[in-house]
């Protein structure tokens, strides 16, 4: 059985579900593709520390050029941040390796140029773990849902914040608790305040754009307020008028009616043409369609004009549910090497 030899930067929350879903499911996942993935290096910063996750027979390294020298054929990216990850993904392309990442961050901030050195390379570079951590929704909307003109995208697109407003609702408990243990679970950022200020939900809406209108916009000219200044007296009012409180992201074609309302206005969507765009808290009932999303689960609404509405549901964060999207990433490029 052909071996495809695989590098993966990073060996924190993502980086070590990847590795246990491979541990856990490796013979399945040979035997479907019928190809072996063999772990050869794995980046890390401390090379000594004992290691949480599996390392799968990896030689660890803290020496990017090592694994830009080798014969790897894909690259894992999975540090977080947007440097050094960014630099490491455009020189692993240019390099001629296939990258796949999840870091939402460095592929917000850099898409033109990591998309370019992609294609100028004829490499792959795949990235459905960066946006709703397990579903696959980039899958969808690259792939099925491909002949469509979208005119609204909308979704809670960040676990840790959705699983706070989520306990401090439902069990009354202080904020920075719930985020102490969003925190132990893997779900928060290295620094959580990119989560609680909407800056992670920028990250994914930028990306999602950039995939559905075909308009990047840097995440840093996404107009967004967090909910670190929501209390549990705003959660508590919501709840008594039947509501809950949900930080959404959204993208819509500017004359295009919102995905609440009636699906046949869709049309006038298609004389819109700007394109309007917002990371902020809303108020949402029953009637809405992200109002059962709960915890760290994500849901994301798409609106295209043949397909009318979509909806895709399942958890957007964690170690397993991210790795999961990553796993499948290296499995698409393997399957084609
Ligand atoms: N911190 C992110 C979240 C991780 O909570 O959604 C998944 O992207």
């Amino acid at each position: 059985m052909e071996n495809i030899k695989i590098a993966i930067l990073g060996h924190g929350n993502v980086g070590g579900g990847t590795c246990e879903i491979l541990s856990q499911n490796m013979q399945l996942i040979s035997e479907r593709i019928d190809k072996k993935i063999l772990v050869s290096y794995i980046l890390v910063s401390d090379t000594k520390k004992t290691r949480k996750w599996p390392t799968l027979g990896a030689k660890l390294t803290d020496n990017f050029e090592e694994i830009l020298n080798s014969d790897v054929q894909i690259v894992v990216e999975v540090l977080g941040g947007i440097e050094p990850a960014s630099s490491y993904m455009e020189d692993a392309l240019k390099t001629g390796k296939h990258v796949v990442t999840a870091n939402k961050a460095a592929l917000a901030a850099n898409y033109p140029i990591l998309t370019k050195a992609a294609k100028d390379s004829g490499v792959s570079l795949l990235f459905e773990a960066s946006v709703g951590g397990g579903i696959p929704a980039l899958s969808a909307i690259l792939g099925n849902l491909r002949g469509n003109r979208f005119s609204e995208v909308s979704g809670i697109l960040n676990g840790t914040t959705n699983y706070i407003l989520t306990k401090m609702g439902s069990e009354a408990l202080a904020y920075d608790d719930v985020l102490k243990s969003a925190q132990e679970l893997g779900f928060a950022e290295a620094d959580p305040t990119a989560d609680v200020e909407g800056i992670d939900a920028a990250n994914k809406l930028s990306i999602l754009m950039a995939l559905c209108f075909d308009k990047y916009v840097h995440p840093d000219d996404i107009p967004r307020k967090g909910i670190s200044h929501i209390t549990l007296d705003d959660i508590k009012s919501a709840k008594s008028q039947g509501k809950k409180i949900k930080l959404l992201g959204t993208a819509r074609l500017k004359d295009a009616i919102h995905l609440s309302q009636n699906a046949e206005n869709a049309k006038l969507a298609d004389k819109a043409s700007e394109i309007e765009y917002f990371v902020e808290p809303v108020s949402i009932d029953d009637s809405h369609p992200l109002f059962n999303v709960d915890n760290e689960y994500n849901g994301i609404l798409i609106r295209g004009n043949a397909v009318e509405d979509v909806m895709m549901y399942g958890k957007g964060a964690g170690p397993l549910p991210t790795g999961s999207a990553v796993v499948g990433d290296i499995l698409k490029i393997a399957e084609n090497l």
